[in-house]
């Protein structure tokens, strides 16, 4: 039962500290009080429902309350909650093992939907590690990447290097990796150093004519890096999707680069896949975007892939990293010889997230939410692009799959003074008109749950640009 919003904010803004807030801004916007949650809308205490336009941190990939995933959930809950997975294995875990290796090795959805024989398909990936969060799994890469260089005769590869504007999550390991000074600055200090990879070739999307091309963005990138080839142990990116870092996106080709001058080098490769993979793109990983012709490309594949969020569709905290048996092999060993990866977190392989995951595969293949989202993406973009073709503020349309962002800028096509704050005004506006839409900085995005219809779609898009008319002037 909804208790009085009043009472419950003083009592929130009391005990409770809020995740990336400046608790004072909620003094005068308390935070919105959730009684409930259905497909892409949030119920209010105060009665009104609003969208979600950003899938609750790009996370709900499957919107809120999926039947099937409540069942699941429900259905282990009777069987067992959680059991360690040092020493055990249950089916369920070898099932999800088994059905995200063949979805990332790019084999169609009838080998790892809900009717896949059990079994180990063929392909790049052979092993899954399982964790919490994206940071924590991003930790683990780093680590096994580091170990792995160590354990076949390269210790000196101890460096990393990681796109400009990066963002890997909120550990001391993942800000050093990450380029963010928003969140990353106070901890300076504590960072290890990074080589950071300039001149990024950012594109519009799959639409730009440049969208598979790198060639002028190369040569520097590629100088850079082999200033440090003998010193890196992995190569970190968010694969085309610049998600915290403003929802920017690069060419895939870049990825294909990146994988053959790392195979020559012997470096390793690390795509954070959090943020762009679990379809938010239309791709399954967004690693298979590489050959841009809609198809599943299989020439860029990492080392280590790295899901979370969309992987239990929001619902449970589960992360993944999947790499290579070449990788594996090499802390296969006695364990007097200490080549073992003993990364230990205690909620690995928790029974509820993955049968929660294992339900997510279901969906997305009976579903077939990766065509979903490519035979919709074209309207999300078309949104965005036809409001900012009529407000000369908005510069710097991008968009993908199911995302789509702009920049508010000023009239020259500048950014903004930040401490006007005015995508926070916007984001106030937009909570009132009926749409979550929490801006990064002064960038305005849609990230819908990859299940919404085109009548909620073109409902987001709306309240953006009516909320964009209140603060900015129509
Ligand atoms: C690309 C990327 N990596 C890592 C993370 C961190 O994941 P988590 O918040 O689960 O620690 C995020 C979260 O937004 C992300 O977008």
């Amino acid at each position: 039962m909804a208790e009085h919003p009043g009472d419950l904010t003083a009592r929130d803004l009391a005990v409770f500290w809020h995740p990336c807030s400046q608790m004072r801004d909620y003094r005068d916007f308390p935070p919105l009080e959730i009684v409930g949650a259905r497909g892409a809308r949030l119920e209010l205490g105060d009665g009104r429902t609003i969208l979600d336009a950003i899938s609750s941190w790009w996370c709900k990939a499957l919107g809120h309350g999926h039947p099937h995933l409540g069942a699941a959930l429900r259905t282990q809950l009777e069987t067992f909650e959680h059991v360690i997975t040092a020493n055990t294995t249950n089916a369920p875990l070898v099932r999800l093992c088994e059905r995200l290796l063949a979805a990332a090795n790019g084999h169609p959805p009838a080998l790892w939907g809900a009717a896949a024989a059990p079994g180990r398909r063929a392909g790049h990936f052979g092993k899954v590690f399982l964790a919490d969060n994206g940071s924590t799994a991003v930790e683990i890469a780093l680590k096994m990447a580091l170990q792995a260089q160590a354990q076949r005769g390269a210790p000196g590869r101890t460096r990393f290097a990681a796109l400009e504007n990066g963002y890997h999550g909120e550990t001391v390991g993942t800000l050093s990796v990450g380029d963010l000074g928003l969140y990353g600055a106070p901890f300076r200090a504590l960072c290890f150093p990074v080589q950071r990879i300039v001149g990024l070739p950012y594109r519009r999307g799959p639409h730009d004519p440049t969208w598979l091309d790198t060639g002028a963005a190369w040569p520097a990138i590629e100088a850079g890096l082999e200033a440090q080839a003998d010193t890196l142990a992995a190569v970190v990116y968010e694969p085309v999707l610049q998600a915290a870092g403003g929802m920017r996106l690069f060419s895939p080709d870049l990825l294909r680069r990146l994988r053959s001058w790392a195979d020559a080098r012997g470096v390793y490769l690390i795509a954070d896949e959090i943020a762009a993979g679990m379809g938010r793109l239309g791709a399954l990983l967004a690693s298979h975007l590489a050959g841009g012709n809609g198809r599943v490309s299989l020439g860029a594949l990492p080392d280590f892939a790295v899901l979370s969020k969309g992987l239990t569709a929001g619902t449970l905290p589960l992360s993944a990293v999947l790499t290579t048996d070449a990788v594996y092999t090499l802390f296969d060993a006695d364990y007097g010889d200490g080549r073992a990866f003993l990364h230990s977190n205690t909620f690995t392989g928790n029974a509820l997230a993955v049968a929660v995951a294992n339900a997510v595969l279901d969906v997305f293949a009976t579903d077939d939410i990766l065509g979903r989202v490519s035979a919709l993406a074209p309207q999300l973009r078309a949104g965005v692009e036809s409001l900012a073709a009529r407000r000369g503020y908005l510069h710097g349309v991008r968009a993908c799959g199911f995302v789509a962002a702009v920049d508010v800028c000023a009239a020259e096509g500048t950014p903004l003074d930040p401490a006007r704050r005015t995508g926070y005004a916007i984001y106030r506006e937009a909570v009132r008109r009926g749409a979550l839409l929490r801006p990064l900085g002064d960038t305005m995005y849609l990230c819908p749950p990859l299940t919404s219809t085109p009548a909620e779609i073109d409902q987001m898009t709306a309240i953006l640009a009516d909320s964009l008319d209140v603060v900015m002037g129509a």
